[in-house]
């Protein structure tokens, strides 16, 4: 069995889950503001129909980022919230509702930046399906839908036997942190990608300017972002160890 536990322990592990969740709300935030500066403001804009194909590109990173890395943060840290949003505040029903409710946000905005980027290949002639990021892409946004599914029969509609349910929410909660996991390092790749192209003739970003600093310095918030996810959602389990 994983040794993830869906449920927080101790106060000290509070603490803990309790800074890495605000941490990670404040890195979601900036993440989005830092996405859409770049895109606007260096890109031109984003635009799902345009004669400007690189608009059309410029909709599939905000998107992604938006849908299977900040909005999936949001849904993941649910059930830790903020600090102060105890049991009698928020009760775990409504929490798993939005936890839910959040997740299919994500995949549906996820869907929509990948249909961006087809459409964009698609209309500049661009074949599809040819990178490491591109691959790693659709394996991606297919394990989160058919994450969100599993979970969806299993924890809500029908919904398996209480027995079923419990020992299948650890699994539930270890895949469903790694297929972030993958979305957060796939987004590593996509950055990376994009700024070697830009840096290639015929726009020849500068290597030091503002704009390759802005992309680098918006992937590293993103890489916190997925490490406070994980802190705040990995139980920490010291009876586990036995060698000292
Ligand atoms: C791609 C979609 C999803 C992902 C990536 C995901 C991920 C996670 C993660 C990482 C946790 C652990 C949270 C924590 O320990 O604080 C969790 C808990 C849980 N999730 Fe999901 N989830 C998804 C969809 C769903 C859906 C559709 C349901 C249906 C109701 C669901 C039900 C639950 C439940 C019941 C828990 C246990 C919470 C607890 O008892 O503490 N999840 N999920
Ligand atoms: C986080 C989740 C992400 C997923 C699941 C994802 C998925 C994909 C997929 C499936 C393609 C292939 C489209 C085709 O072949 O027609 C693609 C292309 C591309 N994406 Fe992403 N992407 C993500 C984030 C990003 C980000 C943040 C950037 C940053 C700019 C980016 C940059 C690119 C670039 C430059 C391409 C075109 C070149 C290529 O096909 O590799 N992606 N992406």
């Amino acid at each position: 069995m994983p040794q993830l536990k869906a449920r927080d322990g101790g106060a000290g592990a509070s603490a803990r889950v309790g800074a890495f969740t605000l941490l990670a709300h404040v890195l979601a935030v900036a993440a989005v503001a830092l996405v859409l500066l770049w895109c606007i403001h260096f890109r031109g804009g984003l635009a799902l129909r345009s004669h400007d194909k690189q608009l059309i590109f410029n909709a599939h990173p905000v998107l992604m980022l938006l849908g299977l890395v900040v909005v999936a943060a949001e849904a993941i840290l649910c059930y830790r919230s903020l600090p102060w949003a105890t049991p009698q505040l928020v009760s775990r029903d409504a929490r798993k509702k939005a936890h839910l409710a959040l997740h299919a946000v994500g995949l549906a905005l996820g869907g929509l930046g990948i249909y961006a980027v087809f459409k964009f290949h698609v209309e500049a002639g661009i074949p599809n399906l040819y990178s490491l990021h591109s691959w790693i892409g659709v394996t991606t946004i297919s394990l989160y839908a058919l994450h969100w599914l599993t979970a969806f029969v299993t924890f809500f509609f029908p919904g398996a036997s209480p027995a079923t349910r419990r020992s299948a929410v650890p699994w539930h909660a270890l895949l469903g942190l790694l297929v972030f996991a993958l979305a957060v390092g796939n987004a590593q790749l996509g950055f990376l990608e994009k700024l070697t192209f830009l840096q290639a003739p015929p726009v020849r970003l500068a290597k030091y300017g503002a704009e390759a600093l802005l992309v680098n310095f918006t992937a590293l918030v993103v890489l916190l972002l997925g490490v406070a996810v994980v802190v705040a959602t990995a139980n920490v389990d010291s009876t586990r160890y036995t060698a000292m």
